[in-house]
């Protein structure tokens, strides 16, 4: 594997980014190589943390769909921050990424919706993502009432269901090495002078 080093490691880091992401999705033989941990904190600042899928980057930032009113959509709107941590323990690789969230246009979480499974878009509809629930039967009484519902038509996607996405700050590389010396490498978005790459001890 290419070690991480200041010669090795791209300059862009999205590009870096790209490089472990995709060779990620290629060499791992499981599931959701594209999950993250979404680290959030409340309006009241306490921290809370769950799995997202990241299922778009570019140089904007990187993109996770999910319910607007969920306890991650409700701190995500107060308070326009988040951290991403990518791990594949398989590759010995780490990425933390921190910044600024927005939520994505209508148009893109439009877009992301119709390519959903029709399953998944009535599922959608048939969660009120970290409410309190009754009991499963409830839950999948609501799911028929909308395949009822949209019984031969297209499904819309619901206002509550979108995507955010982290615009980045500072992104981070770890790559284990022997004898707990691994290497870090922090990215940090300096307005005027672009990227700034600073090494940090393990
Ligand atoms: C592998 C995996 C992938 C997940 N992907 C998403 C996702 O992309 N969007 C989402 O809203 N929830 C996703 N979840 C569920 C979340 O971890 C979480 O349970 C849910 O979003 C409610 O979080 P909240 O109450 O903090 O808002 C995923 C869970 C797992 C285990």
């Amino acid at each position: 594997m290419q070690p991480l080093n200041e010669k090795t490691v791209l300059k862009n880091p999205f590009k870096q980014f790209e490089f472990w992401f995709e060779e990620a999705k290629q060499v791992l033989e499981r599931d959701n190589p594209d999950s993250a941990c979404l680290s959030t904190v409340n309006a009241n600042g306490e921290p809370d943390g769950r799995i997202v899928l990241i299922k778009e980057y570019d140089e904007r930032g990187f993109v996770f769909y999910t319910n607007i009113e969920s306890v991650k959509g409700m701190s995500l709107l107060a308070t326009k921050k988040a951290s991403l941590t990518l791990h594949w323990d398989e590759l010995h690789r780490q990425i933390r990424i921190r910044g600024n969230v927005e939520l994505v246009t209508d148009k893109e979480a439009d877009a992301y919706f119709n390519s959903r499974p029709r399953g998944s878009q009535l599922g959608a509809w048939a969660s009120r993502q970290s409410s309190t629930l009754e009991s499963r039967e409830v839950m999948e009484q609501e799911f028929e009432q909308v395949s009822k519902k949209y019984e031969g038509k297209e499904i819309p996607r619901p206002t509550f269901w979108s995507g955010f996405r982290v615009e980045p700050q500072q992104i981070e590389f770890w790559q284990q090495g022997d004898d707990r010396m691994h290497d870090r490498l922090l990215f940090t978005k300096d307005e005027v002078l672009g990227w700034k790459i600073d090494r940090l001890y393990p």
